[in-house]
């Protein structure tokens, strides 16, 4: 059975004085343990679809189905790391990560303790105390990671997670969720813009049209787990990121 089913997503944005459709009939899933990825255009609609999977946002049609029951604009099910990282200004950096355990239900002095236990291992040991306006873009990025990573929900969805990361800090931070993934294996559902990054993480990825977005292809990347960095050496890597590119290119110019 598959944790996250999207059926039928669509969903229109109603301005003023005019409607965006911005989801078209978006259906998609990702199934108990498995890393998914979708890549699309810019613009596509990624986000949005990310907001009604976390129930902030109520789809114009279609349904979120999770463990097998419909849970369409319900909040809290799911462990969401937003594209722009919403930390609270006037929270220290380890009370923005244990906030979400503490929404979950976790006491506030155990969600803090496993807030002081990995801040250090996303490079931001002795931050603790500090407030975000005292972090660049990069680490702000790091501490909203980190408190999706501790929810303790079994969906996680993460929005460029890595976007505003230099190459190699990037590089570090994708081997080190693979690694924690590896080890107890949430089901992910994670939207990048890099092929690469989704080659090297995912199980399947989706590729998404223009807005109104749909599924315009799906691909089970064919990688063995323990996933190691010299995959991307592989012929089967390079021919895979080819396909896709092509595919975005057509779209982007489309
Ligand atoms: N609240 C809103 N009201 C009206 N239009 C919106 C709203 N939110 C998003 N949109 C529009 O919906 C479209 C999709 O936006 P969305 O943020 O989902 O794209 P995205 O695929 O995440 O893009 P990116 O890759 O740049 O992050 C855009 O055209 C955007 O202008
Ligand atoms: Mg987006």
């Amino acid at each position: 059975m598959s944790k996250l089913e999207l059926k039928g997503i669509h969903h229109t944005f109603s301005g003023k004085k005019q409607r965006v459709p911005v989801l078209s009939d978006v259906t998609l899933h990702v199934k108990e343990g498995e890393f998914v990825s979708i890549i699309g255009p810019s613009g596509s609609g990624k986000s949005t679809l990310f907001h009604i999977i976390g129930g902030l946002l109520t789809p114009s049609g279609g349904e979120v189905w999770l463990d097998g029951v419909s849970v369409t604009g319900t909040k809290g099910l799911i462990s969401y790391m937003p594209q722009q990282s919403s930390l609270f200004p006037w929270r220290s950096i380890e009370a923005n990560v244990a906030l979400s355990q503490e929404v979950a239900g976790v006491s506030r002095s155990a969600a803090l303790d496993k807030a002081r236990e990995w801040l250090p291992k996303v490079g931001l040991g002795g931050y603790e105390h500090e407030l975000p306006h005292v972090l660049s873009g990069g680490m702000q990025q790091r501490v909203s990671f980190l408190r999706a990573l501790l929810s303790p929900q079994e969906v996680m969805c993460l929005d460029e997670p890595f976007g505003s990361l230099d190459a190699l800090t990037r590089q570090a931070m994708q081997s080190w969720l693979l690694n924690i993934w590896e080890q107890n294996k949430r089901s992910i559902l994670f939207v990048t813009h890099s092929i690469e990054e989704a080659i090297f993480l995912s199980d399947r990825i989706y590729v998404l049209s223009n807005k109104p977005a749909q599924v315009i292809e799906e691909f089970i990347v064919p990688f063995e787990r323990q996933r190691h960095e010299k995959v991307m050496m592989d012929p089967k890597f390079h021919e895979l990121r080819q396909h896709i590119q092509s595919l975005l290119r057509q779209e982007i110019l489309s």
